[in-house]
């Protein structure tokens, strides 16, 4: 969840490198953040608590003249957001940032207190900069104590290093949390993630569980941990490194929600064709055969488009299929044999849980298949096959894009089942694929609603508690509307299925609970919600009605607030229903002044369990 960027190269660069690096990074973690940088052979270290604006600001007052360093911004897991707590670590000459969670670091710390090591901090990550300078004081070189320092840690980590011993170097080792190398012309970088990199190097190795990787100026070599070479191949990554800045928007998020037809658009093309009523994914067919059920898991957001995807699947394709959070499948006895496809859903492709499930179901026998938004991240490493959603680089920490474009490729995925299996028609196919082109379009329209829900949002931004209603397809999106607004505004909000609320949640119904109703019409389901309304209303709650359709007009008078979305195809009605949620989440957030793209205690990427 933690930031890393470290640099080799020329001295007048590496600050700057290292800052900007870490504020594209900042979205994985921002509740401290440090560098270390080696001048004249020695580590210079500058930490501070909170964001990585305190930490410029004592930048400022401090200069630097080192041509490497390394640089991190912290999400906290062992030890509370302090600047004691803040990396890099440091002992003797040698500092390190860590991203992950060392299970073993308590008996470790006992072991290097015996030996009067002193801990500076709470963290598990100073064991190992303590265990590296014990092997660098018995005489071992740098490489061969991060070795042996490794060969002693148990858990999940991405690092970097560097060591007055060998102020030449930097190295970097990886176990279950994501690492790249990006190489330049006489400087090298490392880093957590491609965005802190993008300006300077199209050139990525994404480094694999158990590789040490040797970074010098003008080469780098890769090992295990035994010393043995290994090789990696190096992509070319085409983002545009505009893309990832926020392009005139005032937040992340609400560029990302403006890019969704783009991103829908990019995420069908070239994968379809219209004519024959097709859909092609590479190296399915192998993953797909003969498969009984798919199990589909993802975590967030992510797991709210496998709800969605069951709908569409089970409609389109006929295929049964069962779901499951990603961190709770598994602690039940899951019935997992070689006709199951698990699916795994992650936007960052590197979300422990779903990884760990995926592994498991896929020790049980099962086929597996990612869809992910990250090239040659874990679980699409992972996977047997893998569907890349072409949404592009999100930044904002509340997933919008990464969501309708996974919605999207649950939709081809059902038209490709279903000409697989014979039971979806060249006609039907091709219906199918032109009301997926429709999408886009209609995404824009979506999108004109923008000033009517900032408005909206002004008139709510002061209620404290929320309810948000769907049913049947767009259940799911009542549970991701609830998720939305309470990640980024920290207001109260339920997502419930409107059949349920009758159930339990009606009492909680009041004067001071707005009701969000998301109701595109169709044929029952619509009709049923309508009654949930006037439920909602005999108790003098207040409703905000999103729904679609010449008839809607009909409801004014009955309902607060009517908003109109554009009529589509049912299926992908969720694709347009998200879009007035994501908005109101977004401008009451501002309203309240959190902090929209980097909510408190929210990280991008969960790569802890
Ligand atoms: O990268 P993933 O899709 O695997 O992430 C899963 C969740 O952590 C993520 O969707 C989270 O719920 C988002 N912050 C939602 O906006």
């Amino acid at each position: 969840m933690c930031g890393i960027v470290g640099y080799i190269g020329s001295a007048g660069k590496t600050v700057n490198v290292l800052v900007e690096g870490l504020r594209r990074l900042e979205y994985r973690g921002y509740d401290s953040s440090g560098i270390a940088i080696l001048e004249n052979g020695h580590a210079k270290v500058l930490k501070s608590e909170g964001k990585l604006d305190n930490l410029l600001k004592k930048l400022s007052l401090t200069s630097f003249n080192g041509s490497l360093g390394i640089g991190h911004t912290r999400w906290a897991t062992h030890g509370i957001a302090s600047e004691r707590n803040a990396h890099p670590h440091v002992s003797g000459g040698t500092a390190v940032v860590h991203n992950g969670i060392i299970e073993n670091y308590q008996e470790l710390k006992d072991e290097l207190k015996k030996k009067g090591y002193v801990f500076n901090s709470d963290t598990d990550t100073e064991v190992i900069s303590h265990l590296i300078e014990d092997f660098l004081k018995k005489g071992s070189s740098f490489e061969e104590s991060v070795r042996g320092t490794f060969k002693l840690i148990e858990g999940s980590y991405a690092v970097a290093i560097v060591s007055e011993r060998e102020p030449d170097k930097i190295i970097g080792v990886r176990r279950f949390s994501p690492l790249i190398l990006a190489l330049g012309e006489n400087e090298n970088f490392i880093a957590s993630d491609i965005p802190a990199v993008l300006p300077y190097s199209r050139k990525i190795i994404f480094l694999e569980d158990g590789d040490v990787a040797i970074l010098e100026r003008d080469r780098f070599r890769i090992t295990d941990l035994n010393g043995h070479e290994v090789k990696r191949e190096i992509f070319s990554i085409n983002w545009d490194p505009v893309a990832v800045e926020k392009g005139g928007y005032k937040h992340f998020m609400l560029k990302e929600i403006h890019e969704q037809p783009h991103a829908v658009l990019d995420t069908i093309r070239g994968r379809v064709s219209e004519e024959k009523g097709d859909v092609y994914f590479e190296d399915l067919e192998n993953v797909v055969n003969g498969i009984k059920r798919i199990v589909a898991i993802g975590c967030g957001t992510s797991y709210h488009s496998c709800l969605v995807g069951r709908y569409i699947i089970e409609n389109i394709s006929k295929v049964p299929v069962e779901l499951d959070f990603a961190s709770e499948i598994r602690y039940r006895e899951p019935i997992i044999d070689e006709g199951t496809l698990a699916i795994a859903v992650s936007q960052s492709g590197e979300t422990a849980d779903t990884s760990e499930a995926l592994l498991e179901m896929k020790k049980r026998g099962a086929r597996t298949l990612a869809i992910t938004n990250v090239p040659k991240s874990k679980i699409s490493r992972e996977s047997d096959a893998v569907i890349y959603t072409y949404a592009g680089p999100e930044i904002g920490v509340a997933s919008t894009k990464a969501f309708t474009t996974q919605l999207i490729v649950f939709y081809l995925l059902s038209i490709y089942l279903g000409r697989y299996t014979g039971r979806v028609s060249d006609q039907e196919g091709r219906r199918f694929i032109r009301d997926a082109f429709r999408m886009p379009q209609l995404l824009e329209m979506a999108l004109k609603l923008d000033q009517e829900i900032k408005e909206l949002a002004m008139e709510f931004y002061h209620y404290r508690n929320f309810l948000y209603l769907g049913r049947g397809i767009n259940y799911p999106i009542a549970l991701e509307g609830a998720l939305k607004l309470k990640e980024v505004s920290y207001i109260h909000a339920e997502g419930y299925a409107a059949g349920e609320m009758k159930h339990g949640p009606i009492a909680l119904v009041d004067e001071s609970m707005p009701v969000v109703i998301v109701a595109p019409r169709d044929g029952i389901v619509y009709k049923k919600i309508l009654s949930n309304l006037q439920e909602i209303r005999a108790r003098r709650g207040k409703v905000i009605l999103i729904t679609s359709g010449e008839e809607a007009h009909e409801l004014n008078g009955q309902i607060d607030r009517l908003i109109k979305i554009p009529d589509c195809a049912y299926m992908l009605s969720p694709i347009i229903a998200v879009v007035p949620l994501q908005l109101f989440a977004y401008y009451i957030a501002v309203y309240k002044g959190t902090d929209v793209d980097q909510p408190r205690n929210l990280a991008k990427v969960v790569t802890v369990e």
